[in-house]
């Protein structure tokens, strides 16, 4: 039974309501959270957005009619309620906002009933995700979600707010567009009236944006909406939102400042955080130096160490065996964990491994100064002295070595500083650390399509100091891109773009792009670039990371109102699904995949 809200308007929210309002008549509207009858007399919980209010029915008040319906409320019945509000007759309850006060009841409507949900709504939720997502409706109503979708939004609000206070403009930029197959897969839309032809969705707005800087708006942004056709992670979606810009007749400085000052804004708005200016800003190469990532985590110390040189002339084969190979041989320091139990270590061994890594070779720096290490037969006394002098050790420390070439070693060594952060709980959540990280290498050379890609884009300008190098030696080439990191997260990329035709030219022959395939694909860009390109450059967030760190928040799902799952799936929807037969027929396509179970 379904009950009409004619002649009813709502005062307010449930937990905007205030001690000031006491002897007020208002009318609320909301979820029942639970009913408990005490025998003639009703406490009902009133839940909405804003959080929670008590709401109490006694027949003298609101009459038997009305104290009938209150006996049926169950849970998540939605309802609205007219009434008194009182200071609360019971103690106080200072877990909630409205914890002082109750509404007595006049007047109950039961709008709609509910079934019982498929699990509670409440906060921290134990329920498995796959069970919420398949309900995400109901899931969402959960007070953890509903905040962190409410942050999502004020961010979005305010980041227009400050963008356009600065100058920029909010330009759309189409979402079916041509593929430009660098960087993750495309997502593909067939073309009905172009048989054979297929649109691609943007994995950014790039192209575009650097074609409206063309056209003169000279500061540009957008909340676009982005595909990627790749492998989902806890911070990855397959389509997720960028805080995308792009800016005229400006260098890097000119990008970085304006991004700390909006960085600056939103966190201390949302999260009561004063964001230190200027951000430090760190070199790719140091950071891959001094913390194996090109993201480190600030938040903590644990540095790698290049140890090389200090062991080049021992006999330990690993380590020989790596420097001869043209690797190295690098350490970190676990300060004070040298009684770490042998199968926590060789929990960490196993864990390196999962990076590549052919062993992780260990030393523990006893309380009196012996060591107790897992290559020690191999090197000489004075040799192990070395290497400890040389990584700071003292008593109590563990010292942990990876031995290879560079790539694996930053891996392995920088993800497991990561794991001992984890394991000694030094990531405080509302710590927040940014970085710049900048001078990327400008390509990468990739052992499967042999030849050199673009670490960012293919439009990204080389450092000028460097352009010589373009012919001579490309991997060597950095670029004016930088990433903004927060906590061991990439939030944000973007760098300088191209606007010379000839380095373009230069960039794509690098790439293995002949004239003919770099016209293919990027003609309209390179014809444009004919007639007067202001320089340019800009930078983008993953908004959804943006929010998902601001809120302390573990997957990226958290932050959006309706995430897919690991296998690009929704389970609400049963998203991607099949489609009719006749629809496949208008658009030219033939299904030679077999139907999977
Ligand atoms: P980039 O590819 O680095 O740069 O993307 C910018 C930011 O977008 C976010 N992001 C994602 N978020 C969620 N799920 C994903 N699958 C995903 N992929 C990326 C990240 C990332 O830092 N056009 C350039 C920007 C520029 O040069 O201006 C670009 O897209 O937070
Ligand atoms: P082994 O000679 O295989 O007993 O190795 C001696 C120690 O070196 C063990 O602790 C191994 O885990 C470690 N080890 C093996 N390969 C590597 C490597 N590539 N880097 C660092 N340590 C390694």
């Amino acid at each position: 039974m379904a009950e009409s809200m004619v002649g009813l308007k709502r005062s307010c929210r449930c937990a905007e309501v205030t001690e000031a309002n006491i002897g007020q008549e208002m009318t609320l509207m909301g979820w029942v959270q639970k009913s408990r009858n005490k025998g003639g007399i009703i406490f009902t919980d009133l839940r909405d957005r804003t959080g929670i209010i008590q709401i109490i029915f006694e027949e003298s008040d609101c009459g038997t009619e009305s104290f009938e319906k209150a006996e049926r409320l169950r849970s998540e019945f939605a309802i609205a309620v007219t009434g008194m509000v009182e200071k609360r007759s019971g103690a106080a309850n200072s877990n909630l906002k409205t914890g002082a006060i109750e509404v007595r009841a006049k007047e109950l409507r039961i709008l709609s009933e509910s079934e019982v949900p498929p699990f509670p709504i409440e906060e921290n939720s134990k329920t498995k995700e796959e069970l919420r997502l398949k309900y995400r409706y109901l899931d969402l109503r959960r007070p953890d979600l509903q905040r962190n979708i409410m942050v999502r939004s004020r961010v979005a609000t305010m980041v227009r707010q400050f963008l356009s206070d600065e100058g920029f403009l909010e330009i759309e930029t189409p979402t079916l567009i041509k593929s430009t197959p660098e960087g993750a897969r495309d997502y593909l839309v067939p073309s009905r009236v172009h048989p054979g032809s297929f649109y691609a969705l943007p994995q950014s707005p790039q192209l575009l944006k650097q074609l409206l800087m063309c056209s003169g708006f000279d500061r540009y942004f957008q909340l676009a909406r982005c595909y990627r056709d790749e492998d989902l992670r806890a911070d990855r979606q397959p389509e997720f939102t960028q805080i995308d810009m792009e800016l005229s007749f400006v260098d890097v400085d000119d990008v970085l400042d304006v991004n700390e000052r909006l960085l600056k804004k939103i966190f201390k708005e949302i999260c009561d955080f004063d964001v230190q200016l200027p951000i430090q800003r760190m070199t790719w190469r140091e950071a891959m130096d001094r913390f194996g990532s090109d993201k480190p985590d600030m938040r903590f110390g644990m540095e790698l160490k290049d140890v090389s040189e200090t062991v080049k002339d021992c006999e330990f084969v690993v380590f020989k065996g790596a420097l001869e190979n043209g690797g190295s041989v690098r350490g970190i320091n676990a300060e004070g964990q040298a009684a770490m139990p042998r199968k926590k270590i060789d929990a960490l061994v196993e864990y390196a491994k999962g990076f590549g890594a052919r062993g992780l070779a260990y030393l523990a720096i006893h309380e009196d100064g012996s060591y107790k290490c897992s290559f020690g037969k191999f090197m000489k006394e004075e040799e192990l002295d070395a290497l400890v002098k040389a990584m700071d050790g003292k008593p109590g420390d563990l010292l942990l070595f990876a031995a290879d070439k560079d790539k694996v070693v930053f891996d392995v060594l920088g993800n497991l500083r990561l794991e001992l952060a984890r394991q000694l709980d030094l990531l405080k959540k509302d710590d927040f650390k940014f970085l710049w990280v900048t001078e990327f290498p400008l390509l990468e050379y990739s052992e499967e399509e042999k030849r050199y890609v673009a670490m960012h884009h293919p439009f990204t300008m080389p450092m000028d100091e460097d352009l010589p190098l373009l012919d001579t030696n490309p991997g060597a080439v950095r670029a004016k891109a930088y990433d903004i990191v927060l906590n061991g997260t990439e939030l944000g990329g973007g760098s300088v773009r191209i606007h010379q035709s000839d380095i373009q030219s230069r960039m794509f022959d690098v790439l293995g792009f002949t004239e003919e395939r770099a016209n293919e694909q990027f003609g309209f860009l390179l014809d444009a670039f004919k007639y007067g390109v202001p320089p340019h450059a800009g930078l983008a967030y993953g908004l959804d990371r943006v929010v998902m760190l601001m809120v302390g928040a573990d997957s990226i799902r958290d932050v959006i109102a309706f995430p897919k799952v690991k296998d690009a799936s929704c389970l609400m929807m049963e998203a991607p699904a099949g489609v009719e037969g006749k629809q496949l027929e208008e658009l030219h396509i033939a299904v030679t995949a077999e139907k999977e179970e």
